[in-house]
């Protein structure tokens, strides 16, 4: 079951199969679909039954199925997310979307004889999804992404503002090209040394 149980996590899906003569315990997490199963109850069609058990106390019955054919017939608070099915031998439920509040003990009831036969119950444990993690991660990456904008801006600003700084008028920028063509990272020198630029064109040219 163990492997069954990687294989599907590996292939990317969110679905959980669990036979009850394997595993007692299912443990998933909110919002995942799982299925619960109790096989080999019966070699011939009958009645069959899910019920759990919440809070230790308070047990319910979940849907009901008067043979394999027929449709399921879901008990009060069950209609919405749960599905039974049956192939005689097996009877499923699946639940879909999972909430912390769907966590406890189920089991299958079947007509054998005279008797209603209960099975093993499946613990069924659903964990809520580490939410402050994920809230913790957007947030780091959240103001990330508001510093580096800031930066860039800033960085933006002031490279304009160099820019402006040495511009000249477009004849005379042609003339410090061709004067600096030596030098093509000017606008990372010093200050001092860049507004010396004009001058030096000027003397250059003139
Ligand atoms: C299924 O149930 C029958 C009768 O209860 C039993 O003889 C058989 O060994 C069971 N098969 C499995 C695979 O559990
Ligand atoms: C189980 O108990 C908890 C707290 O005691 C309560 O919030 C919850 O509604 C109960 N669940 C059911 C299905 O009664
Ligand atoms: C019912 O389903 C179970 C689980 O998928 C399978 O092992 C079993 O062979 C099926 N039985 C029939 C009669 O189809």
């Amino acid at each position: 079951v163990s492997l069954l149980l990687c294989l599907l996590f590996v292939s990317g899906w969110i679905s959980v199969s669990v036979s009850v003569s394997q595993s007692q315990t299912v443990e998933v997490q909110s919002g995942e679909d799982v299925t619960l199963l109790c096989s080999n109850i019966s070699r011939s069609p009958t009645q069959t039954d899910w019920f759990r058990v919440v809070n230790r106390t308070k047990a319910s019955c979940i849907s009901s199925m008067y043979a394999p054919e027929n449709e399921a017939s879901f008990c009060d608070g069950f209609q919405n997310r749960f599905e039974m099915s049956s192939n005689i031998s097996t009877v499923f439920l699946k639940i879909k979307k999972v909430d912390v509040s769907d966590s406890g003990l189920y089991f299958c009831g079947f007509y054998k004889g005279k008797h209603t036969v209960i099975t093993d119950a499946i613990h069924l444990n659903v964990k809520e999804i580490p939410g402050g993690m994920t809230n913790l991660m957007s947030v780091v990456l959240g103001g990330l992404t508001v510093l580096l904008t800031i930066v860039v801006i800033v960085l933006a600003v002031k490279i304009s503002k160099l820019q402006k700084g040495t511009n000249l008028g477009s004849g005379d920028l042609n003339y410090a090209a061709l004067s600096f063509q030596t030098k093509p990272k000017r606008n990372r020198r010093p200050a001092s040394e860049r507004e010396l630029e004009p001058n030096v064109v000027y003397a250059a040219t003139r």
